[in-house]
């Protein structure tokens, strides 16, 4: 495989679940949501770099997560995150070792990612370019107008839940990056990003339990799925 950096974009604020403690630094089970993240990515072989993109004052408490895993011969580095998860990846690209031939971008917030997964994603991009996890839609979608009245309901058949990680050969995700900089254009994924410049992404079918938490419930449902897998 390709030589694969990781870009773990942990800079938001998590207005949605409204805690005190930004989302990656509350603790599920004994440690925090970012070690169970970092640690799925640091069993791959072929990351030979992380990059973590948080605001200053957490600066110290990520280096401190990533030494309790004990990585060994894995580059690290911590970037300051910017204003939109966007801005918090385009800045991760200044620590990018030369060598690095992939780049995978995941969530910080998304702790159970499984390891098959991520190499099945990084094969695909390498075959293809770019490649995403992600899962059918569960619910019906409605496209609605500014009133909230609902305009159409595509096909639920043809609608999947983007998930992290999204992994891209190196140049074209800088090329997208620029392009999107250049034009003012802001997207909810990377993929986005990259689809902006004609590029093809492949999407292989991941599994519920990859869910980012956002909300309230989700850290309930990710204590559940935790106690869950500590039982086997
Ligand atoms: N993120 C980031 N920089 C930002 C915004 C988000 O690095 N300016 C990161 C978050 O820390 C998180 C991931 O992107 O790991 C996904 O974002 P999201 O779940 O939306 O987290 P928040 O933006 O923190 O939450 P909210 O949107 O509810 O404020
Ligand atoms: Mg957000």
């Amino acid at each position: 495989m390709l030589k694969l950096a990781v870009i773990i974009p942990a800079a938001g604020s998590g207005t949605r679940m409204g805690s005190r403690l930004p989302k990656p630094f509350i603790k599920l089970g004994n440690v925090p949501i970012l070690a169970h993240t970092l640690s799925s990515f640091l069993e791959i072989p072929d990351v030979v770099q992380v990059i973590v993109a948080t605001s200053k004052e957490w600066f110290d408490e990520v280096e401190n997560i990533y030494s309790s895993l004990n990585a060994q011969g894995v580059q690290f580095a911590v970037v300051e995150g910017g204003s939109e998860r966007q801005f918090s990846i385009n800045n991760a690209f200044s620590a990018l070792s030369e060598e690095i031939e992939l780049v995978a971008v995941h969530d910080a917030v998304r702790p159970f990612i499984k390891k098959e997964l991520i190499i099945k994603c990084a094969e695909e991009a390498s075959r293809v370019g770019a490649a995403m996890i992600g899962v059918p839609a569960k619910d019906t979608i409605k496209k609605i107008d500014e009133n909230q009245v609902v305009e159409s309901t595509p096909d639920r058949r043809f609608l999947w839940q983007a998930q992290t990680p999204q992994i891209f050969k190196r140049e074209i995700l800088e090329k997208a990056y620029a392009s999107a900089i250049k034009d003012g254009f802001l997207g909810t994924d990377d993929a986005s990003v990259v689809e902006r410049i004609g590029q093809k992404v492949k999407l292989v079918e991941g599994d519920r339990e990859n869910l980012k938490i956002t909300y309230p419930v989700d850290l309930k449902i990710a204590e559940l799925i935790l106690n869950e897998e500590e039982l086997f």
